[in-house]
């Protein structure tokens, strides 16, 4: 079968789909880039073009499998240990603080996980605060891939995902492997993994009350109305005074007033206000 090129109507029809679905914004300079990730699907469904394809998603009995193949396959998962080091330090000091000090322990939610290694970077700094028992904190990972958290439950790594992360924790808590490194049971065990779409309110809502969420580098693909919908979903999953981390080219000043930005000379993240 030759490969099958997008008309501008069927890439309008498809973009809007996945924008309404998943939130990715494909816009019209990525039409061709939509067109080659999307080749191999019409191929693996036997459809013989585009419009075909539009109509699987939409009425085919096995659409909803195919949307779970696509949130595997639109989403950039580029992640690594240790990202945005400022904001860590600010979890595990005055929000650690905090938390310790009104409930004696610290739920925090990793809400665009990717493939683990943001969790499991919360998870190793708490261990190495060495100020919390086990008991004491719960690390939530949710993320819209399904192949990414299958990733991130096997915890099991490459070189990659290491760039920036201090050569004393691959030591600590990884195991030398073959073409990669093994993580810790012992880290594994802090984090749990679930799927979720961010833009489900219901489904956000459910995982709160929260002491913090890290929502990092998940925005930047979304449209503006979308930005909003997600941290007003996020607002309900967060205990009233709790905070929200973003990855640094996002910023949510101007888009919703149910954040106050808390600004340090290290990093920008907000508290919710009271409701
Ligand atoms: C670039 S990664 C960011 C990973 C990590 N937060 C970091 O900063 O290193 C963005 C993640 O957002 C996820 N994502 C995209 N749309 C989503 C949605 N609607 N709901 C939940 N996660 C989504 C993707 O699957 C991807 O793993």
């Amino acid at each position: 079968m030759s490969a099958a090129e997008i008309s501008d109507y069927d890439f309008r029809a498809l973009r809007d789909a996945i924008r309404e679905r998943f939130g990715i914004d494909y816009d019209d300079s990525k039409q061709y880039l939509l067109q080659s990730r999307l080749q191999a699907r019409l191929i693996k469904r036997s459809v013989p073009d585009f419009g075909a394809y539009c109509r699987f998603l939409s009425s085919h009995r096995d659409r909803e499998d195919e949307w779970n193949e696509l949130a595997s396959l639109l989403t950039n998962n580029e992640t690594y240990f240790f990202r945005e080091r400022a904001q860590l330090d600010i979890l595990v000091g005055p929000v650690l603080d905090e938390s310790l000090r009104a409930r004696g322990h610290l739920r925090v939610w990793s809400a665009a996980c990717s493939t683990g290694e943001e969790p499991y970077t919360l998870a190793m700094m708490l261990l190495e605060s060495h100020r919390v028992a086990r008991g004491q904190i719960s690390v939530l990972a949710s993320d819209l891939s399904p192949r990414a958290l299958e990733r991130g439950g096997a915890g099991f790594y490459r070189e990659l995902s290491f760039r920036v992360c201090p050569p004393e924790i691959v030591q600590r808590y990884f195991r030398p492997s073959e073409s990669g490194f093994a993580l810790s049971d012992e880290v594994k065990r802090l984090v749990t993994f679930s799927r979720l779409n961010l833009l489900d309110s219901p489904g956000v809502a459910a995982v709160g009350p929260v002491d913090a969420i890290f929502c990092r580098n998940l925005l930047i693909y979304f449209d503006k109305p979308t930005q909003k919908r997600v941290v007003e979903n996020l607002a309900r999953a967060l205990r009233p005074g709790g905070y929200l981390f973003l990855g640094h080219a996002e910023s949510i000043v101007r888009l919703t007033d149910l954040y106050e930005p808390i600004v340090t000379a290290q990093a920008i993240y907000y508290r919710v206000k009271p409701r």
